[in-house]
C-alpha cells in the first residue's frame, strides 16, 4: 500500500519558546524567512504524500492559514508588480491538500496521533514532528517510505545520540540487519543513561501501520502522565515487525533554543542570497 497521508501534530504549547509562543505557534517561527512547518510539509510533498493532517489546538489556526490562499494579499502584490511574490504564495497554497482535527487537551503525542484516526482511516500513514528539521538529499520521510514499500511494516527514524542525551528521547533495543537498518525489539521513553538499551534515539519521523490506533486507544498514560507514542510502539512490536532507519541527513531539534539557532545559521549558510554575508559575519565574530 502507498503512503498517502501524513499526520503532523502541532497541538503542543511550545513552552520552551515563551514569550514568542504566547500568540505565535512555534511551528510558524521562521528559519530566516520560511516558517519551519513549511519545510516539514515540503518534505512530505517531496515524498509523494498527498494529504497533510494537522492535529491542532487552540491558537494554532494560523498554521492552516499559511497553506491557504490569500487573495487580498496576492491582489495587492500583483497591483504593485511583485509577480514573483505572488507566484511564491500560490506555490505554497497549491502545495498540498491540508485538513485538520483538534486535540482538545494536550494529553501527549500518542493521544495527538489517535485524534487523527478518522481522517487517516484504515491505511498506513506517516507521522512527522515539526520540531525535527531534517536537511537531507533524499527527504527523511521518503527514506522511511521506501523501507515501508519493501516491507509493508512500520518504520521509525533513528539517530545515534551521546549517552548523556538518551534521557531526552525514546530509545530502541534492536538488532542491526544491515548498515542503517534495524529490527526493533523494544522501545523505552526517555530512559536514564544507565537503563538505556542503546544510544539509538527515535526522531520525529514515522511510517505506521493503522493497527497503532487500536493500541493507542487502550493505552494508559505513561511518563509525565501523557499518552506516549513510544509506549504504543512497544506494544505494536509485539504484534508486528517494526523497522528502524538510521536516516542520512542533518537533523536540527528546533523545539530547543540552541537547535533553533543552529538551524537558522546552517540554513542561512545554504542560501545564495545570504551565505557570503553570514559566513563573513561568523568570521568576524570568531576573531
Ligand atoms: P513537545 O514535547 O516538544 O511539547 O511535543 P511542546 O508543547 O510542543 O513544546 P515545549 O516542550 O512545551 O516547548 C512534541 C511534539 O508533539 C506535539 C507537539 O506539538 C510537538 O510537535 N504534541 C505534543 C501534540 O500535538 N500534543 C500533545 O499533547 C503533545
Amino acid at each position: 500500500m502507498k503512503i498517502r497521508k501524513a499526520v503532523i501534530p502541532v497541538a503542543g504549547l511550545g513552552t520552551r519558546f515563551l514569550p514568542a509562543t504566547k500568540t505565535v505557534p512555534k511551528e510558524l517561527l521562521p528559519i530566516v524567512d520560511i516558517p519551519s512547518i513549511q519545510y516539514v510539509v515540503q518534505e512530505a510533498v517531496e515524498a509523494g504524500i498527498q494529504e497533510i493532517i494537522f492535529v491542532t489546538g487552540r491558537g494554532k489556526d494560523a498554521i492552516e492559514d499559511h497553506f491557504d490562499e490569500a487573495p487580498e494579499l496576492e491582489q495587492i502584490l500583483a497591483d504593485r508588480g511583485h509577480k514573483e511574490m505572488v507566484a511564491m504564495l500560490r506555490r505554497i497554497a497549491e502545495m498540498t491538500e491540508v485538513v485538520s482535527v483538534r486535540q482538545k487537551k494536550p494529553l501527549g503525542l500518542g493521544h495527538a496521533v489517535l485524534c487523527a484516526r478518522d481522517l487517516v482511516g484504515d491505511e498506513p500513514f506517516a507521522v512527522m514532528l515539526a520540531d525535527d528539521l531534517i536537511d537531507a538529499e533524499t527527504p527523511c520521510i521518503r527514506q522511511l517510505v521506501d523501507i515501508f514499500t519493501e516491507t509493508q511494516e512500520s518504520v521509525i527514524a533513528l539517530l545515534e545520540v551521546p549517552l548523556e542525551e538518551v534521557n531526552q528521547y525514546g530509545v530502541i533495543k534492536g538488532k542491526e540487519l544491515k548498515s542503517g537498518l534495524y529490527q526493533i525489539e523494544a522501545t523505552v521513553e526517555k530512559p536514564a543513561a544507565k537503563d538505556a538499551p542503546s544510544r539509538m534515539a527515535i526522531i520525529g519521523r514515522y511510517v505506521l501501520r493503522p493497527e497503532i490506533f487500536a493500541i493507542l486507544q487502550n493505552l494508559p498514560a505513561g511518563r509525565g502522565g501523557e499518552i506516549q507514542l513510544t509506549d504504543g510502539l512497544s506494544r505494536l512490536v509485539q504484534e508486528r515487525k517494526i523497522f528502524g532507519c538510521e536516516f542520512l541527513g542533518d537533523r536540527y531539534d528546533i523545539g530547543d533554543k540552541f537547535g533553533f539557532v543552529r538551524a537558522t545559521v546552517a540554513y542561512a549558510l545554504k542560501r545564495p542570497d545570504l551565505k557570503d554575508k553570514v559566513a563573513e559575519y561568523l568570521k568576524i565574530l570568531n576573531r
